[in-house]
């Protein structure tokens, strides 16, 4: 392709995947299938790659992320970034009523209410339509610019079409993880193995802040705007300001009201506290802004905060029941979970009886005595929390809460690894709750995808000691499985035939399959399509893995675990040998030149363009050859911003050449 062609296509490609975001988020309708879109995506992805100098600023690119930023720009904010005032009861709104109406000197005035969203506050920079700065909150003067990240958001326009716009202007919301998105995370975290994280909020905040886009682009991060600032913006009203970002392709939340009154407020107010439940993001409560601008000039601000909006917020609720007891529940990577378990007590519409205390630290930091009588909460968080104890009701007698030292499934003595919140049982093989998870999670649809077995059938096989481990499954006779509870002739054939099946399932589904801790969905596929079989896995030293893309010490280290124990070599071979997948039939990358045909390279170091993987696609398409390490044989080390000395130094003892980003696009063109 020429360089014309590119450029037409680049635009041609640009304007249909933006037209079918638009359609997505702001009419939701879609006319294409997310395989097709995904496809228009990655087409434009290749072009840009191939002509980088056409890659524009405002390109839908820009939402999957590549960019890693070692440390983001600190800048200064154009209009300061203030918090509000807090108020809790009818009384306290009262009172901001009342200073507003003094501050005003008995003109009329209107408010216009909004919800509070529970997530992190960013502020959004336009220069000539186009989004340059993404700043968070920081200190309230100066934040990080978290463009890059920021970018990912689908819902936000990179570059406004509407020709009102003016030369500048920011906008502020709350960046958020939605409640859906928020749970399916979570979910993802514990097939993973990996503790679940506490709350919505603190999740938006710390990928807000990640190297990576492109594994910000991953979490689905979504933004709800809530503030116009600038010069000469042609808006007398805090609602004419809003109605004016919506129009220019802004997500606004539609649960915003004007009000006359501070009855109207509080009639407000009320209806949101139970009807927020409903809303797809976390919410803490009600922001009370005065409408118009010129008066929200007039009552200014103070250091902090300003006179013209105040918030309401809910309390989380909150309510005293007895700790009965304390349980402990064995996951299938051994992690042990204390749980309170209450005395029944309904919270926020649902009957409580269990509330999760995460590990030793919590119970040492709440000093639980059993029979003690605790607050439970319900707020950002999913399971409820316990957050204290009424100690005035404390029975003297009652005894304090140590932590078990032996797995109460399995009796084992239980392991803390050193920088470890959590115990775990170290009984593998032997732990009736891991070995059934780890069957579980072997069958589930992500990997196996044997749908005809399910949790009470792997029970029960259990139980009859004919299954310990997933390749015991392949051995299974009609015979066996008449044994299990009111299984029929043909229950027994269909759990067969999906065990049969599973042998055609892909290498990627077996080695996310087969359990190795951190390796999830998405890491076992780029293993897969890295390292093409099992063997070579297995084979793979330390270095090697992290040499492969999303791959980072925690994983490398828990890859060359695996393949280290005998037990695990053993039951991938028996799995290899009952017909499983071990091998990648995905094709190879399409070549796209042999310009780099006989040259190796290592690629190392960050660049502001390009992912490091990226780059070794580029080079593998080209031609070329990637190495691990730098030695003799090398050609080329590609070196990017923060690239490690050690290799430096080598190359320039082994005379092996260095080249930047720049020189390697010049090898390419
Ligand atoms: S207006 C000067 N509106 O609450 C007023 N803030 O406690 C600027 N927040 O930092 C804020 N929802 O992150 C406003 N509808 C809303 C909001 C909202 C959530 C957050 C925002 C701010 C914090 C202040």
């Amino acid at each position: 392709m020429n360089f014309q062609a590119a450029q037409a296509r680049i635009k041609e490609l640009t304007d249909l995947v933006n037209h079918h975001n638009d359609l997505y988020y702001n009419k939701s309708k879609s006319t294409i299938s997310d395989f097709e879109f995904d496809q228009l995506l990655k087409d434009l992805i290749e072009i840009e790659n191939q002509f980088p100098e056409l890659k524009s600023p405002d390109s839908p690119t820009q939402r999957v992320g590549g960019t890693i930023t070692k440390e983001f720009e600190n800048v200064t904010h154009q209009y300061p970034m203030l918090s509000l005032g807090n108020t809790y009861s009818k009384e306290e709104l009262e009172d901001f009523n009342g200073r507003v109406a003094k501050g005003l000197e008995g003109e009329a005035y209107e408010y216009f209410c909004e919800l509070k969203f529970d997530g992190v506050s960013i502020s959004l920079i336009y220069e000539n339509g186009l989004l340059v700065k993404g700043i968070t909150r920081g200190d309230g003067v100066r934040g990080d610019n978290v463009i890059a990240n920021v970018k990912t958001i689908r819902s936000l326009p990179l570059r406004i079409t509407s020709e009102q716009t003016p030369i500048f202007f920011e906008v502020r919301g709350e960046v958020f993880l939605s409640k859906e998105i928020f749970k399916q995370l979570n979910k993802e975290q514990e097939e993973d193995g990996e503790e679940a994280y506490a709350n919505a909020r603190n999740t938006a905040s710390g990928t807000l802040k990640m190297q990576d886009s492109s594994e910000v682009a991953k979490r689905k991060l979504d933004c709800y705007l809530y503030y116009l600032l600038g010069e000469n913006l042609s808006v007398q009203t805090h609602e004419e300001a809003i109605h004016k970002i919506e129009s220019w392709g802004f997500q606004v939340s539609p649960t915003y009201k004007k009000c006359t009154t501070i009855a109207e407020v509080i009639k407000y107010i009320s209806y949101w506290e139970k009807e927020r439940t409903n809303l797809p993001l976390e919410t803490d409560g009600v922001v009370i802004k005065v409408n118009n601008l010129d008066q929200q000039k007039r009552l200014g601000t103070t250091a902090k905060v300003p006179r013209w909006a105040i918030s309401y917020k809910y309390k989380a609720e909150s309510i005293s029941t007895k700790l009965n007891g304390i349980t402990y529940q064995v996951g299938r990577t051994g992690a042990v979970t204390p749980v309170a378990e209450l005395e029944p007590v309904l919270l926020a519409g649902t009957t409580v009886k269990r509330a999760s205390l995460h590990n030793a630290n919590e119970i040492a930091r709440l000093g639980l005595h059993i029979g003690d009588s605790v607050f439970v909460e319900k707020g950002g968080e999913i399971i409820p929390k316990v957050t204290g104890v009424d100690l005035l009701q404390r029975d003297p007698n009652s005894v304090s809460v140590s932590y078990i030292s032996n797995c109460p499934e399995c009796g084992t003595e239980l392991v803390r690894k050193e920088g470890e919140a959590n115990h775990y049982c170290p009984n593998e093989r032997g732990c009736p709750p891991q070995i059934k998870g780890k069957v579980e999670h072997f069958i589930q649809r992500k990997a196996m995808d044997i749908d005809s077995l399910g949790e009470q059938t792997i029970k029960q096989l259990f139980d009859l000691r004919l299954v310990k481990t997933p390749a015991d499954l392949y051995d299974l006779k009609k015979e066996d499985l008449l044994k299990l509870d009111k299984i029929k002739e043909k229950s027994a054939q269909n759990m067969l035939a999906g065990i049969e099946a599973s042998k055609s399932v892909p290498f990627e589904s077996v080695l996310f399959a087969i359990g190795i801790r951190f390796v999830g969905k998405t890491v076992a596929e780029k293993l897969a399509h890295y390292f093409k079989s099992m063997d070579q896995l297995a084979a793979a030293s330390y270095e090697q893995l992290l040499n492969a893309p999303e791959v980072g010490e925690k994983i490398a280290a828990s890859v060359v675990q695996y393949f280290s124990e005998d037990r695990n070599v053993e039951e991938v071979s028996r799995l290899k040998s009952a017909g499983l997948q071990m091998e990648t039939s995905q094709q190879e990358p399409t070549q796209l030149s042999s310009k780099l045909a006989e040259k190796s390279f290592v690629v190392s170091g960050i660049f502001e363009n390009y992912e490091r993987d990226q780059l070794k696609e580029i080079i593998l398409a080209n031609g070329g050859r990637i190495l691990s390490a730098v030695s003799g044989k090398l050609d080329y080390l590609l070196a990017g911003e923060n690239s490690g000395a050690s290799k430096l130094e080598k190359a320039e003892k082994l005379g092996i050449k260095v080249i930047t980003i720049q020189e390697f696009e010049s090898l390419l063109n």
